[in-house]
């Protein structure tokens, strides 16, 4: 099968000033298209083919895997994000939350720390086990919680060109501004 990439439920300026209208188009206009173009070209002939992309993500290595799971990683992603997200998560997730982390401050300080802690390129994940417990991993390159047997529920992009050209060298500043556009509907509707 052939991968496309989804057009955004948004303009690229529609989530501004946490994310400017020029890294929306370069990073999902140029590199997520560049992940998906390289992601076909290297499975054609392979035995992996035919299969749904999470399920290349947990069975390919080197070269496929980095873009397979870099295609898949920033579709979840900029699909987490919309215009009127922000505030708290409510439901289920809520309750996990809490109870998992004490409070949704210390969540997020926890994964902002992840985000920031992490050496060099990379990604920091929430996901959830089989019982729905809550847990917090950030892995280098193209990593996937997927290949841990986990479900994906949120994840923030820590590679530079995520952040770079409206943030510079502040890591910290960019990912605490992700909080003012999650849309808590999506990450609850992935914990259910
Ligand atoms: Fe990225």
């Amino acid at each position: 099968m052939t991968y496309t990439q989804p057009a955004l439920p948004y303009d690229e300026n529609a989530l501004e000033p946490a994310i400017s209208a020029q890294t929306v188009h370069y990073h999902y206009g140029k590199h997520e298209k560049a992940y998906i173009e390289n992601l076909n070209r290297l499975i054609r002939g392979t035995e992996y083919e035919d299969l749904e992309l999470e399920d290349v993500i947990k069975m390919a290595k080197g070269p496929l895997f980095n873009n397979a799971s870099q295609a898949w990683n920033h579709i979840f992603y900029f699909f987490t994000f919309s215009p009127d997200g922000g505030g708290e998560p409510g439901g289920e997730l809520r309750k996990a939350i809490d109870r998992d982390f004490g409070s949704f401050d210390v969540f997020k300080k926890a994964f902002v720390d992840a985000g920031v802690g992490l050496f060099g390129s990379g990604w920091v994940w929430l996901s959830r086990d089989n019982e729905g417990r809550l847990f917090i991993t950030q892995g280098p390159n193209a990593a996937n919680p997927l290949t841990e047997g986990l479900t994906p529920l949120l994840t923030f992009d820590v590679w530079e060109h995520a952040y770079y050209l409206d943030y510079q060298n502040l890591r910290a500043k960019a990912l605490e501004a992700l909080w003012n556009i999650v849309d808590w509907k999506v990450v609850e509707g992935r914990y259910q």
